[in-house]
């Protein structure tokens, strides 16, 4: 039987297991750089990046926390970058003298990023470096320094993995391209 999300797929990009095994690269990357490290926060921003911290932490040996953002640029069913971002739900720790690593869904035009980067640096972390599962290269509207990145893609609308179509199909296990000038109908 064929699954709801099938009619916005035009083709799946980035299938499950490349996903997995570049999760454990990334890991494997995180330990070696944070191997003499105290004081590690992850700080996952939400919704996008959930499902990519999870699988993420399940590889990261060395002892850190977990705290979550929410952030949103995009309206709903829009899929341009404003260049407006708001915060929906800020950490509630301290993170002074804490080194933190941001865990991203995709890095898009950059604004979103960079508002983030510039709130936390008034904070007074010891250390802030940025670590997205996907980025859009082509797209970027403002410098963005990424530490780590699982993929480049395209200028192309993907879902799956944690990225929403219209907020629905964040948990395909596969990064996937939507087909151009969909939307996602009441229907669903
Ligand atoms: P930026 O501010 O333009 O870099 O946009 C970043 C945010 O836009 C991401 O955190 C996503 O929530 C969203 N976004 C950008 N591109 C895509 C996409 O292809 N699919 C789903 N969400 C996206
Ligand atoms: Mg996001």
């Amino acid at each position: 039987m064929s699954q709801p999300y099938e009619r916005y797929l035009q083709e799946i990009l980035i299938d499950s297991e490349t996903l997995q095994n570049r999760v454990v690269d990334l890991a494997a990357s995180i330990n070696e750089d944070y191997a003499d490290t105290r004081r590690l926060l992850l700080v996952c921003i939400l919704k996008g990046g959930v499902m990519f911290l999870a699988d993420l932490v399940r590889h990261i040996t060395v002892p850190h926390s977990i705290d979550f953002m929410a952030i949103s640029s995009y309206g709903d069913g829009v899929r341009e970058s404003s260049g407006r971002v708001r915060i929906d739900m800020d950490l509630r720790q301290d993170i002074a003298d804490k080194h933190i690593l941001i865990v991203e869904d995709i890095i898009d035009s950059g604004h979103t990023m960079q508002y983030i980067l510039s709130l936390l640096e008034t904070r007074q972390p010891a250390s802030i470096r940025i670590c997205t599962l996907l980025s859009k290269p082509s797209r970027r509207l403002v410098p963005v320094h990424l530490d780590y990145v699982g993929f480049e893609i395209p200028d192309k609308f993907v879902f799956g993995y944690g990225l929403d179509l219209d907020e629905l199909y964040r948990n395909l296990p596969f990064v996937g391209v939507c087909k151009p000038d969909m939307q996602v109908g009441d229907d669903c």
